[in-house]
């Protein structure tokens, strides 16, 4: 990953990204393609949250969701969808090649897959080829995985997701753009005119457009906070003892596995991502990591342990479609978030959109990703069921276990919440016997934060905040970091 400057002090720019992942660094890309003047800043290091821990594949393929596009939104819409994401793939393919981006960049096709029974993708099928997507019933022995039926999308592409993102910025920056790293927004005025966004080191920088593309928009932006649910997924790389499947894969069944052949891992080498979770609603992650290698080991009769192993989240909206455009009330201001673990296709569409408003034209999505709906009746009620259940987890505060005795009997690798003579605190003994204490308090809406123990994170079941064992911000939509704890063991 090429590393840039934090910014010092003010400045000014047509058109300031905020958030240096895939969405961000397309649409600052396609913004300087088209000449405005752009700048880009990062909280961290660019690539380093969610799209640097993606599973790579870049496809029309979502699971079986275009079936149930039809049923909720009709054809016509879930035909905007197809074209739309299979154009993303395509603008992939294209931004690759004119920019000379080294990726491991491969066509391979992409399996939905059943492993119940054999007319288990039928409708799925039928619902695909009927929005003219390259999809057909296949062989199920055509995955390399256990299956009763399969559905697959022909030439669609997989590719190293942090050395993508490293040749955005590259191209962005040799267009004339501006990246600084380790500066966080903190606040977003429009006014004027004009965006104000205020930075962590007190610096501000003025433009006539903003894109919040965090992930979630920080802070109550839009309170698209309460319109979506955080997912936590969990990824690990294996070397099989045969050869991997060489298409991308991913199951309809529950729990659900999502494959890739990784290249880094020679000819043997499997990506696998599932066990998902809420953000937060357990402490017990090492235990999803597990599940992931169990599967292997008895799918392939197996007993190897992961090389490499991580955990990202993404964004769901109730009615499956992503909020990208301009903030409700904002002239100025546009957001992208929601992406259903679709972002590398549903996050180019979105790039897409966002450049062509503020360039003044039409883009053929625009209307069905609009970020101001509200969404259908189906839609509103699971948030109402959703945004019950988040006001339960505030009611009942910290419903995780409380570690037994005090700070001085947590042992190295060990985390959680602890009763102190005055109040709850959260505590982490690292591997070196450093202790890390914080205020288990999310600092975006004040919920309780559960001890993520296998990535010793402070997570945030309301709205998906992350925090590392010292409270720096990971993950928003906070933004500012956690406490210190005012009370001591
Ligand atoms: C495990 C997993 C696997 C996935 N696999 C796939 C896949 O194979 N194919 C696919 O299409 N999609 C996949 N997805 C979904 C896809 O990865 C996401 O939808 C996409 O990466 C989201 O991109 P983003 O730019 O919105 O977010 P991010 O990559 O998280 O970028 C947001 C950036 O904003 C920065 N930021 C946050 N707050 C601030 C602030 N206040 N100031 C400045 N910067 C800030 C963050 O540090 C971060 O770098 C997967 C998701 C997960 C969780
Ligand atoms: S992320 Fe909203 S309260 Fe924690």
């Amino acid at each position: 990953m090429p590393r840039y400057d934090a910014l010092q002090g003010d400045t000014t720019v047509d058109v300031l990204v905020i958030g240096g992942g895939l969405i961000g660094l397309t649409t600052a890309l396609l913004l300087a393609r088209d000449g405005a003047q752009v700048a880009l800043i990062e909280a961290q290091r660019i690539g380093s949250r969610t799209s640097g821990h993606t599973t790579g594949k870049v496809t029309s393929q979502h699971g079986a969701i275009y079936a149930t596009l039809v049923a909720r939104h009709g054809t016509a819409k879930a035909r905007q969808y197809a074209t739309a994401n299979q154009a993303a793939v395509e603008q992939v393919a294209a931004l690759i090649d004119a920019e000379g981006i080294d990726c491991e960049f491969l066509r391979t096709p992409a399996y939905v897959y059943s492993t119940k029974s054999a007319d288990a993708l039928d409708s799925e099928a039928a619902a695909a080829s009927s929005l003219g997507l390259p999809a057909h019933l296949v062989d199920a022995a055509e995955v390399g995985v256990p299956a009763a039926a399969a559905l697959r999308f022909d030439n669609q592409v997989q590719l190293h997701p942090v050395r993508y993102l490293a040749g955005l910025a590259t191209a962005f920056e040799r267009t004339g753009g501006r990246i600084f790293e380790h500066t966080r927004a903190v606040k977003v005025d429009e006014k004027d005119g004009a965006v104000h966004v205020s930075t962590e080191k007190g610096g501000v920088i003025t433009a006539y457009q903003a894109v919040l593309a965090t992930l979630l928009p920080i802070g109550i932006t839009g309170a698209y906070f309460a319109r979506t649910r955080p997912k936590q997924s969990h990824g690990i790389a294996v070397r099989l003892p045969v050869e991997a499947p060489t298409g991308m894969a991913i199951s309809v069944d529950s729990p659900t596995h999502s494959t890739r052949p990784w290249p880094g891992g020679g000819p043997n080498g499997l990506i696998v991502v599932g066990s998902d979770h809420e953000v937060g609603s357990t402490n017990e992650t090492g235990a999803a990591y597990q599940s992931l290698v169990d599967w292997v080991n008895s799918t392939w009769n197996a007993a190897i342990e992961p090389e490499y192993r991580w955990s990202a989240h993404d964004y769901s909206t109730p009615d499956l479609l992503p909020y990208v455009g301009r903030s409700p009330g904002s002239r100025s201001i546009f957001v992208a978030t929601g992406m259903h673990k679709w972002g590398l296709s549903n996050g180019t569409v979105a790039a897409g959109i966002i450049n062509d408003l503020i360039a003044g034209r039409d883009h053929p999505a625009a209307d069905l990703y609009d970020a101001t709906r509200f969404g259908d009746t189906r839609a509103v009620a699971k948030l109402i069921t959703d945004n019950l259940k988040v006001g339960k987890n505030f009611t009942l505060g910290h419903a995780q276990r409380i570690l037994r005795g005090g700070l001085d009997h947590l042992e190295a690798g060990q985390g959680g919440l602890l009763k102190t003579g005055n109040g709850t605190i959260g505590g982490y003994r690292d591997q070196d016997g450093n202790l890390h204490t914080i205020k288990p308090i999310c600092t975006h809406l004040g919920c309780p934060l559960t001890w993520n123990t296998a990535d010793t994170t402070w997570d945030c079941s309301c709205h998906g905040s992350r925090f590392d064992p010292d409270g720096e911000i990971l993950d928003g939509p906070a933004t500012t970091p956690l406490e210190a704890p005012t009370t001591d063991a």
